[in-house]
């Protein structure tokens, strides 16, 4: 069966009614590589919420881990922050994590009508490309999730690496062409493409270097985190 590709440069460009196979939610710094990272170290679920309080009285009610930023940083009182670098085997293995961030966290919220949900990023980038071929899906979103409503080059490289991976011969409307011409452009120094983003520039002047150089490797988690009927996220 073909498959039609879409993307989208921002989670507010997002139809709300948006009722596609798949919505892949992008958020490559840093949320969706927090996800790719907890699934690979053993996290048992995650929920994505949009408020902070919403994440205190659920991981509260779960027993969770309440994780995510605000500015960059780790919510006062959270768990953990929003560094892929803190979400190890030793702190989140068999636990179930509730996190909010400033981005990625809405933009899950935006697609909640496509019938599934993935989050990807370059970590998971093969597995997330390998799971689709074998989906059958007949329509799939690149969903972007952007910083402030507006557009992220990390993003728009990461559905660029998907939709490559993909192959040429699904039928992609013009920002999925795009992409893919902005991920073969720099693929050799993705690291380096990425530092010159706006979103980069505020991690390293935050002092998260290391979260950059991390998040720019592709394809070295198998992790695929997919949202279930419950609301959480597991990966298989
Ligand atoms: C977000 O969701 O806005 C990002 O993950 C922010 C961040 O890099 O901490």
């Amino acid at each position: 069966m073909s498959m039609r590709l879409s993307a989208y440069p921002t989670f507010g460009a997002v139809p709300r009614d948006i009722g596609v196979d798949l919505a892949l939610v992008i958020d490559t710094l840093r949320m969706t590589s927090v996800a790719a990272t907890a699934f690979s170290n053993g996290c048992a679920r995650m929920l994505a919420v949009e408020t902070i309080e919403e994440a205190r009285t659920l991981a509260d009610r779960y027993g969770a881990l309440a994780g995510g930023e605000r500015g960059g940083l780790r919510v006062d009182g959270f768990d953990l922050g929003n560094s892929p670098l803190e979400y190890t085997a030793r702190r989140v293995s068999g636990r179930s994590i509730v996190v909010t961030t400033t981005n990625g966290t809405r933009a899950v919220a935006r697609v909640k009508c496509a019938r599934n949900v993935w989050l990807a990023s370059l970590l998971n980038a093969d597995a997330v490309a390998e799971r689709i071929r074998e989906s059958g899906f007949a329509d799939v979103a690149l969903v972007c999730a952007g910083t402030a409503g507006r557009f992220s080059m990390e993003d728009a490289l990461t559905a660029g690496a998907i939709a490559s991976r993909l192959g040429d011969e699904r039928e992609a409307d013009d920002f999925t062409l795009a992409c893919k011409i902005l991920y073969r452009a720099l693929a050799r120094d993705i690291r380096g493409a990425m530092a010159g983003s706006e979103h980069a520039g505020r991690l390293l002047r935050l002092g998260f270097a290391g979260d950059l150089d991390y998040c720019a490797r592709e394809g070295t988690l198998k992790s695929v985190p997919a949202l279930g009927g419950d609301g959480w996220f597991t990966s298989a």
